[in-house]
């Protein structure tokens, strides 16, 4: 392991707050600092993030010991060079920008519509639970193909895949549900190849059956479970706060609802300003340098995208939700090889979809107490809740 840095106050407790004030020290004073709490050097600043994913062989994805493996199996999450490729080639058709318009805007709509049919008349909610998270769960199980399964199913395993990810305290119970998860997600997926196999069909499960390098039932499982885990709470964080960032700055709601800004980019500045995936996992191959420190192989890397999207290196004000800002390069879908597979899932379905219905259905959508949403989380962060009302 390589010389230990500053840093070494940083308590996990601080970070799940609020980690911006942290991750901006950091980025000023120490910016691949070793974090003993993280048990990883974090890399806060956005040229060393790029620099990281930029380079895959010294900067790996498959990280020993790692919870993920041992929660969900070895998915292309947890792949390099032409392993991850073949993985991500047979799954990519489905969720390619035309084909998630063509196909499956249509769906997400009546899910959108569904869900605020069933709530409207309430005049109340919280967005999050009953709107946010029940519609990532419903969109993921349309595109997926796993006949059986509801999104009640989908979002408690996304949950339970979560939660064992990231069970650094080795909680029994964690792994219990986890496990439990796995053997049923295993079992709709088993439930639906044979129908797959004979009716190919628009779905992610089909196009891994029926790639030209076709996935085997074992790889198919594994890594549909990557989906499960990567499509449900990252949508849902984003959509919760889009929709609290637009209700808190109602001068920036009107330009919107004027059309003068573009849905697409209250949803990019939204997840530039508060990123779902705050940080992810590599691990060093061999002794290299990155922005001055010096690394050995099998040292752990937190990349920080949360805090690469506030760098005041790339972005002026970066702490204030600012749709007219103009520029775009933020990294909360990643950098490299291992770019967010759903990317356009999550475009379409909450830019195009969920935050334009939302606000066009619900009159006068207002957040009695504002003041009452907290946000947590610093590996992946989100709102807890989002009471809203509106004129019935
Ligand atoms: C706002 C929503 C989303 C955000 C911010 C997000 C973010 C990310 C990030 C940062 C990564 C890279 C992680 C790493 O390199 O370790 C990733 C990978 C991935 N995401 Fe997403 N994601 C979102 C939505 C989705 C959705 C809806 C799906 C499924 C339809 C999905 C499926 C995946 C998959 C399969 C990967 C692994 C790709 C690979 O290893 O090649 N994500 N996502």
């Amino acid at each position: 392991m390589a010389t230990a840095s500053v840093a070494t106050d940083v308590q996990l407790s601080e970070l799940a707050d609020d980690p911006y004030p942290v991750f901006r020290r950091l980025r000023d004073e120490d910016p691949v600092a070793w974090v003993p709490a993280a048990g990883r050097y974090l890399v806060t600043r956005h040229e060393d993030v790029l620099a990281v994913e930029r380079d895959q062989r010294v900067f790996s994805s498959v990280e020993q010991d790692s919870l993920m493996n041992r929660a969900i199996g070895r998915t292309l999450l947890r792949q390099d060079g032409a392993a991850h490729k073949r993985l991500r080639a047979a799954a990519e058709g489905p969720v390619r920008p035309r084909a998630v318009k063509n196909e499956w805007l249509p769906a997400f709509q009546r899910n959108a519509d569904a869900l605020i049919d069933g709530f409207f008349e309430r005049g109340s909610v919280d967005l999050f639970a009953e709107f946010a998270g029940p519609l990532a769960g419903a969109n993921l199980g349309t595109i997926l193909g796993l006949r059986s399964a509801t999104p009640a199913d989908i979002q408690r395993w996304s949950q339970a895949f979560i939660d064992g990810c990231g069970n650094y305290g080795d909680d029994p119970e964690v792994w219990t549900r986890c496990a439990a998860a796995v053997a049923e997600v295993d079992a709709a997926v088993d439930e639906a190849l044979p129908f797959v196999r004979e009716n190919p069909d628009s779905s992610v499960l089909s196009s891994m059956l029926h790639a030209e390098d076709p996935l085997t039932p074992e790889e198919i499982r594994t890594n549909v479970r990557i989906f499960i885990g990567g499509g449900v709470n990252e949508p849902r964080d984003a959509i919760g706060v889009a929709t609290y960032a637009l209700l808190t700055h109602p001068d920036q709601l009107a330009d919107v609802v004027a059309g003068q800004i573009a849905w697409r980019t209250v949803f990019e500045e939204a997840v530039r300003w508060v990123s779902p995936i705050g940080m992810y996992p590599r691990e060093v191959t061999e002794r290299t340098t990155l922005d001055g420190r010096t690394l050995e192989a099998g040292d752990r890397i937190g990349v920080v995208i949360s805090s690469a999207n506030r760098d005041e290196r790339v972005f002026e004000r970066p702490d204030e939700f600012d749709t007219r800002r103009g520029s775009g390069a933020h990294l909360a879908f990643g950098g490299g090889p291992h770019f967010c597979l759903g990317t356009w899932v999550a475009r379409v379905s909450i830019a195009e979809v969920a935050l334009p219905t939302l606000f066009r259905r619900l009159p006068e959508l207002t957040l009695p107490e504002p003041g009452a949403v907290r946000m947590a989380g610093w590996v992946f962060r989100g709102p807890l809740a989002l009471d809203a009302s509106w004129r019935t």
